[in-house]
């Protein structure tokens, strides 16, 4: 991966004032996972840590990294598909809060609950900029991680810069959007793993008098009844997001097994232009989505894909199945293992390549297991 400009310190003192022990926190050891988790599923941490505070956050960072000990970070555990022989190492829970909100500047914890940081903006407030990104399960620090979109709208449109403690360099950075280098469904904390934790996320939001960002969904556009480009009440945008995303089982609620999930379990694929002229040539595909991407290439859709490859919605008769409301997340029905997950979504990677020769990649985090 290209590296960015050096990131710019945060505060010229926070490097001496960097916490070194772990106090105050909550450690416990061989604690289960699962339940931390909208899949429900896979083994215990060796140890898991909750952190209240940026400070703590960083001491617990700190001394797995001195330890030499593993690290998995958590947030709210909607895009983690972890294994079921569980975690050797430590799992730190961020449990920060702050949201601050000055004119349309907005500054928000990574441990804030992401859904509830969008209801405040819209609901509270009549901010346009995140609208669109409700429901979506998940914290606030994840949402840079994997440049959390829907519905036309992804985060690397409001985010100006994230906060993290950068390991490598044992300091607290600020990186510009720019240097969070976001494309679709990735970024700079995607492409480097192991080396920041986000602490802050800064947005700018919009004050448009009420009225949401420009559709650019069809979906969104004929729910509400107007054209693509039209604004509507930001209100109303975001109440039909939550109802578009309820009806395909991406809203969580703990009695529907359709929402224990990980949301899409495989990015849609991007295409180049030969790879997409190889893939019209096969039957079937006349009528598949198709949008332009950048670069030439072509973004088709996993759901349709793996619709026409034979798994409908609900597919699957064990433990783990497809969702009976999209065929693009997989669930656990109640006692499925990360195994069984995993035998599934190896059936349709695998039936997706035979029918149209294109290779779905996992869009959730793996732990301990590959597909
Ligand atoms: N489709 C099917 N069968 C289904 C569902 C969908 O064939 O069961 C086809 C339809 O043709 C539909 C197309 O797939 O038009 C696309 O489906 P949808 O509009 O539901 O969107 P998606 O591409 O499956 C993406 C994001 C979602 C986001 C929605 C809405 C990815 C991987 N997924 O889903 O994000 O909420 O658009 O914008 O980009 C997530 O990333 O976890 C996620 C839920």
């Amino acid at each position: 991966m290209r590296r960015g400009k050096p990131c710019r310190k945060d505060t010229l003192s926070f490097r001496q004032v960097l916490p070194r022990t772990l106090v105050g926190v909550l450690v416990e050891n061989d604690a289960p996972l699962a339940p931390l988790t909208t899949l429900r599923l896979g083994g215990p941490a060796r140890r898991l840590v909750t952190a209240h505070t940026d400070d703590e956050v960083i001491a617990a960072v700190r001394e797995a990294d001195a330890a030499g000990e593993p690290l998995l970070v958590l947030g709210g555990g909607s895009n983690l598909v972890i294994g079921d022989a569980g975690f050797p190492g430590t799992v730190l829970r961020i449990a920060t809060e702050g949201f601050v909100l000055d004119g349309t500047a907005l500054e928000v914890a990574a441990g804030e609950t992401w859904s509830e940081v969008v209801h405040r903006t819209v609901l509270d407030h009549d901010l346009a900029g995140i609208e669109f990104l409700a429901g979506i399960p998940g914290s606030a620090g994840a949402t840079p991680v994997q440049n959390v979109g829907a519905y036309g709208q992804e985060v690397a449109q409001s985010i100006t810069e994230v906060v993290a403690y950068d390991r490598a360099a044992d300091e607290v950075v600020t990186l510009s959007n720019a240097e969070c280098a976001f494309s679709y469904r990735h970024s700079r904390f995607k492409a480097e793993p192991d080396r920041y934790v986000v602490l802050r996320v800064r947005f700018r939001l919009e004050d448009n008098g009420g009225l949401s960002t420009p559709i650019r969904y069809a979906e969104t556009a004929r729910q509400l009844g107007v054209e693509q480009g039209e604004r509507v009440a930001v209100a109303a945008a975001w109440n039909t997001v939550l109802l578009l995303r309820a009806g395909k089982g991406m809203v969580l609620d703990p009695a529907d097994h359709d929402t224990w999930s990980a949301g899409s379990f495989f990015t849609n694929p991007v295409l180049t232009a030969a790879q997409y002229e190889s893939f019209r040539t096969r039957p079937g595909t006349e009528n598949a989505p198709a949008y332009p991407a950048p670069e030439g290439c072509t973004k088709t859709s996993a759901a349709w894909l793996i619709d026409r490859a034979g798994f409908g919605k609900g597919y699957g008769s064990g433990p783990a199945t497809l969702s009976t409301k999209h065929t693009l997340a997989l669930t656990n029905r109640g006692s499925a293992t990360a195994e069984d997950l995993l035998v599934l979504a190896r059936e349709i990677r695998d039936g997706v390549r035979e029918a149209f020769g294109v290779e779905l990649v996992n869009e959730p985090v793996m732990v301990g297991v590959a597909l």
